[in-house]
């Protein structure tokens, strides 16, 4: 690591960011080991306004469901709305939202609240209690954040299902959380094309298979022609017109679960991650603070999708937290061209721009095969930080970045985080660590992070290991919907003396002690920044039955998205070769799509007349990534049943 570049913090940053300089952060990571509960506590009492204030900081006696700030009473949506509007904020912009067609409507404190509180008293007349779960499968939308808060204002659960999922994975997710409600759209605008919406939940609820649904409230977003159950289904707009725009917030336990969200694992069905209120909220508003470094004037755009964990922690919760005024945006980076995203900096004069490094990658190849959408065209000095997330940045793509998106003078925060953890775990702060491109560098103060061995003994920098945190830290993962046993299991495994688990693989560098993130340890796939686990699309094309005997699928690593998806295919009939083989092709993509979501879409598939097994029938993924990288096969295969058929898988057609 030593040989790439390094970029301190300006003294201009380090006199004027939130966390000023080392010594400030040193000064918080050594109050947080000194005292890790007093830390937190205190940091709790200043971030967020309670109703009842919290006397016991943690509760570790049912580790590893520890509890933090237990019997304290507080309300999300109070924290994020009202209490902005007491402080005087409430004419100020929360949400610059840009639509597909680039029309813009700017909301301000006081109408997100009415439009929260409308909802939330609406929600309460159908019969949502607290703790009922509520999924959530909406566009990029003023709507869709409106209605994650209108749940946290009632305490109802929400589960955000990302809006290119399918009809299966929504079902999945339905009956899996048990839900009482689904708010949907009838369409989503996207890349100049209306995409279904509604149709999708129809087709998810049909049947009768989720007997716990009762009602699904429409926003009416496009107008487009869409099917209608009487009884079930409700337009948005008839059901607020005439609700009040006051809602008492319901004052829940600090533990109450806020959100679940469904996340890919190394085996079996997405997971229910279930998260907190007060923990959850304090680190969303903590991180917003630290990392981001966000100020009053600030205007702040996360282009995550409030699908994913990002979109929640940094769109839905933690710049409204803090006041902010943020942009929320409809479309696609590359509609009406690839110039969009440095073309809405210019005008909405973003100065925090957080987004992924497949986007990015994606940007850098558009604009140099078209100087039209070329950075250069376009004024973003309104830009004073920039953030990665999602996976590990390359250098080149970093620098780039850092150069034509920050001209050079604005620092970049390669934050690394997970679903389960809340919000980010190791990131630089801006006006304290000295970057280097690539590596996501030092814990964020009071997070226990540690590279360790399979046996949970630490291993000295400079070699490479397993990443675990080794305390508990609020907004942690509080449990695996309906499946206790499953998240010990996959989070807290005993031969790790008690640390939390990321399931990625990690080094830290022999002189900075930064850490760099290596990949994941299971099978989980990072395809653009999307987690999916490989058995999930494994079980996908086993599912069509008529065509497909086994199937194996690998990640290889892509310029572009970082890892893409690998299937190899064994069918029912013989081994198919030319135009058949692109036409089968085709079909189980389209099959993937259908059953998971088209980001699953295998981009490589494989037939061959069987899988290479050991002896004992494991097949062997191992070569089969090696297969995919297009590799000659070095590996030991010895114990290969049939070697034969490594040349065959990888031929393509
Ligand atoms: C990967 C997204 C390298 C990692 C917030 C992790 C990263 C998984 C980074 C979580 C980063 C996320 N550098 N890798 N800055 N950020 N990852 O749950 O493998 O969708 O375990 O949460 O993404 O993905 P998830």
């Amino acid at each position: 690591m030593s040989e790439l570049k390094k970029y301190p913090p300006s003294a201009a940053w380090m006199a004027n960011a939130h966390v000023k300089g080392p010594a400030a952060y040193q000064a918080l990571v050594a109050e947080a080991e000194a005292d890790h509960e007093a830390y937190w506590g205190r940091l709790a009492r200043e971030l967020l306004s309670w109703k009842k204030p919290f006397t016991k900081v943690l509760n570790d006696s049912e580790a590893p469901f520890f509890k933090w700030f237990e019997d304290g009473l507080l309300n999300v949506s109070y924290n994020c709305l009202d209490r902005n509007i007491e402080a005087g904020l409430g004419d100020k912009t929360a949400i610059i939202f840009e639509a597909d067609d680039g029309s813009v409507n700017k909301v301000s404190y006081s109408q997100l609240l009415a439009k929260v509180a409308q909802l939330a008293n609406a929600l309460k007349k159908r019969g949502v209690k607290k703790g009922d779960r509520v999924v959530i499968y909406m566009p990029m939308s003023v709507e869709g954040v409106a209605a994650m808060q209108a749940c946290a204002r009632i305490g109802a659960t929400h589960s955000v299902v990302f809006g290119g999922f399918s009809a299966q994975s929504l079902r999945d997710r339905v009956q899996d959380a048990g839900a009482v409600m689904v708010i949907t759209a009838d369409e989503q605008q996207r890349g100049g094309k209306s995409l279904p919406l509604k149709a999708i939940v129809d087709e998810a609820l049909e049947g009768g298979n989720c007997p716990t649904l009762k009602d699904v409230i429409v926003y009416k977003r496009t107008g487009g022609n869409i099917a209608w159950v009487a009884g079930r289904d409700l337009w948005l707009h008839e059901l607020t017109a005439s609700e009040s725009n006051v809602c008492e917030p319901e004052w829940v336990e600090a533990e109450h679960p806020l959100f679940l969200l469904y996340t890919s694992g190394s085996t079996g069905k997405p997971k229910g991650v279930q998260h907190s209120t007060g923990g959850y909220l304090l680190h969303a508003a903590l991180t917003t603070k630290w990392t981001f470094d966000l100020k009053p004037d600030d205007v702040f755009w996360c282009t995550a999708d409030i699908g994913w964990v990002t979109g929640h922690t940094y769109i839905s919760y933690g710049p409204l937290a803090l006041g902010g005024t943020e942009v929320v945006f409809e479309g696609i980076p590359t509609f009406p061209d690839a110039g969009r995203f440095w073309q809405m900096i210019q005008k909405h004069k973003v100065s925090i721009f957080y987004t992924a490094p497949t986007a990015i990658r994606s940007l850098i190849k558009a604009a140099e095969s078209n100087e039209v959408v070329h950075p250069k065209n376009y004024d973003l000095t309104s830009l004073r930080l920039l953030g990665s997330v999602g996976e590990p940045i390359n250098p080149a793509a970093w620098e780039w970045y850092y150069q034509h998106i920050g001209g050079g003078n604005c620092p970049i925060v390669d934050t690394f985080w997970q679903t389960e953890t809340g919000g980010h775990m190791i990131t630089p702060l801006p006006g304290v660590t000295t970057l280097v491109p690539g590596s996501c560098t030092l814990p964020f103060p009071g997070i226990t992070a540690a590279i360790v061995d399979e046996t949970g003994n630490d291993v000295p920098n400079g070699q490479g290991g397993i990443l675990v945190v080794k305390k508990p830290w609020p907004s942690m993962i509080r449990t695996i919907y309906g499946d206790p046993e499953r998240f010990k299991k996959s989070y807290y495994p005993s031969e790790l003396k008690g640390y939390y688990l990321a399931g990625d693989g990690a080094i830290r560098d022999a002189e900075t002690g930064y850490f760099t993130i290596t990949g994941r340890i299971d099978d989980v796939l990072n395809v653009s920044g999307h987690r999916m686990g490989t058995m999930e699309i494994e079980s996908a094309l086993v599912s069509c039955t008529d065509l497909v005997a086994e199937a194996a699928v690998v990640g290889r690593p892509d310029d572009t998205t970082g890892e893409a998806i690998c299937a190899f295919v064994v069918l029912k009939r013989p081994r198919p070769s030319g135009d058949e083989a692109k036409a089968i092709a085709k079909q189980l993509r389209d099959w993937v799509a259908k059953e998971i979501g088209p980001i699953a879409k295998p981009k490589d598939i494989r037939f061959g007349d069987n899988l290479p097994k050991t002896r004992s029938g494991k097949i062997m993924r191992r070569l089969l990534r090696s297969v995919a990288k297009g590799e000659a096969v070095t590996q030991d295969t010895s114990t290969l049943e049939n070697p034969a058929i490594l040349e065959q898988l990888g031929q393509a057609y």
